[in-house]
């Protein structure tokens, strides 16, 4: 026998070869597209920062709802973006608020086909742009905003959220969202948590999406990009206190972070490939100095692979849609 015996390149000789021995398939149904819905719209609005991604009226929220459901992905995570905001961000709580009445909406639509998921912060309403309320320091004050917190679970609940994600990383936060829910009859309601969360540029057009001027930044609640092993306490302690599920975030720069918790825990783990993330692709796709769809799906795929069982991304529908024209 020849020099080398052993060769690779046999399995990758074909597309059907290739695709016999894939160790790594992303389905549709583990795809969850984020969207958003503002206040007074009557129709949807671009994001310059995230092209393609809308600011959904509530007329096109639905029908947004409806084309993503029919592409196959496999659930929705709602965000809303009120008219006003005030200090405590009582649009939030507020059960006519925006974010409510959009779930209400979306589980009219479409609640009996996928899983209506709200996240559950209050940055989008607060006037200061944090995700808790503010002490006299300007401190954001961890147990005050906790009972914000559960009140606000039991808004998204009772307008129909099959699943809350309680994504401002409160100490806390699950425990009191959990007691909060049960006390009010919705034991079924599903958390989501975000339970690894760091303090990343790469929500930076997100803030744009959800319209919010942030003052000052969140290290002081959301994790050091520095750290791991502090990532698996969060969990651990998510978990404990009634996560259903746990999420990494964002995904990308963060897989090593995915492979730990998904290696560390037996509930289902999500990442969210966050706003960034997805416009650093589509810029340079922009530019013609990258192949987008290509991009798109190795992402996804390297994400899948990491241990991620669920992936939150902006590209759900259209690439749910793909992967079904694919296998
Ligand atoms: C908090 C929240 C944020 C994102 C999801 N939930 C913003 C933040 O914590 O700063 C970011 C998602 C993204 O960048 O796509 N409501």
């Amino acid at each position: 026998m020849g020099f080398p015996e052993v060769r690779p390149r046999r399995l990758r000789r074909t597309a059907p070869l290739r695709r016999l021995v894939e160790e790594t398939r992303v389905a549709p149904a583990e795809l969850v597209l984020p969207l958003f819905v503002k206040e007074g719209l009557t129709e949807a609005r671009p994001i310059p920062s995230l092209p393609g991604v809308l600011q959904h009226s509530r007329d096109s929220l639905r029908k947004a709802a409806v084309d993503a459901v029919q592409a196959g992905v496999g659930g929705l995570m709602l965000f809303g973006v009120p008219t006003a905001r005030d200090e405590t961000g009582s649009a939030g709580l507020d059960p006519d608020g925006i974010l409510n009445v959009a779930i209400r909406d979306v589980v009219a639509e479409v609640g009996d086909a996928t899983v209506v998921m709200s996240d559950l912060c209050l940055d989008e309403f607060t006037s200061h742009g944090h995700c808790g309320l503010l002490a006299p320091d300007g401190t954001v004050d961890n147990d005050a905003t906790l009972t914000a917190y559960g009140e606000m679970a039991v808004a998204q609940a009772a307008a129909g959220a099959g699943v809350v994600g309680p994504s401002g990383m409160m100490d806390g936060q699950v425990g009191v969202i959990r007691r909060a829910l049960d006390a009010a009859g919705y034991r079924d309601t599903a958390i989501l948590a975000y339970a690894v969360k760091y303090a990343s540029a790469f929500f930076g057009p997100f803030r744009d999406a959800v319209e919010s001027t942030l003052q000052g930044d969140r290290r002081t609640y959301q994790q050091d990009p520095a750290n791991l092993r502090e990532s698996l306490r969060e969990v651990e302690l998510d978990i404990a206190e009634g996560a259903d599920m746990v999420m990494v975030k964002p995904a990308l720069p963060y897989l090593d972070v995915l492979a730990a918790v998904r290696a560390a825990v037996d509930v289902p783990v999500a990442a969210y490939q966050v706003s960034g993330e997805y416009a650093m692709v589509e810029a340079a796709a922009a530019n013609g100095w990258i192949d987008r769809e290509q991009a798109m799906m190795e992402s996804l795929t390297s994400i899948r692979r990491a241990g991620a069982q669920i992936i939150l991304t902006y590209w759900a529908a259209e690439a749910a849609q793909l992967l079904r024209d694919r296998y």
